[in-house]
């Protein structure tokens, strides 16, 4: 069943325009992130979703009903929101009770709900205490917990764990995962900058960018699971936003069409990607997009400077200047030794190679293909 429903969703303040043309389904209990640069309107969705903001156009339904002219508390929706603001003056259980109390609930049922969202929640030792004597990580469990006893058909959250320290989100992060599957029924929708909560925690991504001012641009760049945009991006945007460092990008033009993919020219290079040509032709000029953990480096017949090396213990980031783009090109490695200004080979595998043409939309990749960089 499709918990939420969104179609053609616009919305501008003033004459900007924010989002445009959004058409989203979000399934019962599925896990759906948000994920954009700053400012691309996630936020502004999300209290759409919730009725906290009037779309310009468009309708949302929640369980096939259109609610664009029910009030929040009408659509059975709890949003969570970065900044937990707690009342300050309660208990933890105060905190938790007061919007049952509110919406005139038995006691024995606030009772019953309090009880079980604290259990779930790891709160119970914690009760009594009010909100100046928790630690950043119980307010924002409390915050979580006061959504979760209205039990509402959608969880919305906007960046919850951006005010947590790094350990901290992390924990909180797994919590919310337990938590998505505690209440398998449950859609959440999660808003977040950080692509590693999108990565870890979403059955679905959608991915936001900003119009700046690009009037016939839609605001979804890709909807899909994460795997899907990281092996699959739809286009140059979608392949530099997901990733970490980004994919490495070289400009070059279609050489020739080859069996088992395109065979484009690069400075003095032909470099074969796996990918199906489409409507591309010789001379048409193209992107390759390559990962850096997909760079095979210490053979091959390409050659690179090192730049720079970044140790992060378990493995090095590479910076190779080399005559195929202006910007080195980031590679993974495992090795702890690698020297500033020695020469490295390395091979960019065809089945690795993302290809973009001329308006950044991806070429559909080869997998099953094994041809390797001349
Ligand atoms: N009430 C408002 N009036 C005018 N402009 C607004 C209003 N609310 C949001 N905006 C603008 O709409 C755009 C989208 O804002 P939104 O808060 O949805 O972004 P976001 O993707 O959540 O960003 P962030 O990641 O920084 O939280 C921004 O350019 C913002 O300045
Ligand atoms: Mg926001």
């Amino acid at each position: 069943m499709c918990a939420i429903q969104l179609s053609g969703i616009q919305k501008g303040f003033g004459s900007t325009s924010v989002l445009s043309g959004v058409d989203l389904s979000i399934e019962q209990g599925e896990f759906c992130v948000f994920i954009g640069p700053s400012g691309c309107g996630k936020s502004t969705l999300l209290r759409i979703i919730a009725g906290l903001e009037d779309p310009s156009e468009g309708d949302i339904r929640i369980d096939g009903v259109r609610v664009n002219h029910l009030e929040p508390a009408k659509r059975d929706v709890a949003m969570v929101f970065q900044s937990y603001a707690l009342y300050p003056h309660m208990t933890v259980k105060q905190n938790l009770e007061f919007g049952l109390k509110h919406q005139k609930l038995l006691t024995a049922e606030i009772d019953k709900r309090v009880a079980a969202a604290a259990e779930t929640l790891h709160l119970t030792p914690l009760l009594e205490r009010k909100p100046g004597a928790l630690s950043g990580g119980q307010r924002q469990r409390v915050a979580i917990g006061r959504a979760i006893v209205r039990k509402p058909k959608v969880f919305l959250f906007d960046e919850p764990l951006s005010n947590l320290d790094a350990t901290l989100r992390v924990k909180t992060r797994v919590e919310i995962a337990k938590l998505h599957r505690a209440l398998n029924t449950t859609s959440m929708i999660y808003v977040t900058h950080d692509q590693v909560e999108a990565m870890t925690l979403a059955d679905k991504i959608v991915l936001l960018r900003p119009l700046a001012g690009q009037e016939h641009m839609v605001s979804i760049a890709q909807v899909g699971t994460p795997l899907e945009l990281y092996h699959h991006p739809a286009n140059r945007f979608v392949a530099s936003f997901i990733g970490s460092p980004s994919m490495n990008f070289i400009a070059g033009e279609v050489a020739a069409l080859a069996s088992d993919g395109i065979v484009t020219a690069v400075a003095e290079h032909q470099i074969n990607a796996a990918v199906a040509p489409g409507a591309l032709k010789a001379g048409d000029k193209v992107t390759l997009g390559i990962r850096p953990e997909h760079i095979e480096l210490g053979s091959g017949s390409l050659t690179g400077n090192v730049a720079h090396v970044e140790y992060l213990g378990e493995h090095a980031y590479v910076y190779l200047e080399t005559e195929l783009s202006r910007q080195p090109l980031v590679a993974k490695s495992a090795h702890q030794d690698i020297e500033i200004g020695s020469l490295l080979r390395f091979n960019l595998p065809a089945t690795s190679l993302h290809l973009f043409d001329g308006n950044d939309v991806a070429l559909p990749r080869l997998l099953g293909s094994v041809r390797q960089a001349a």
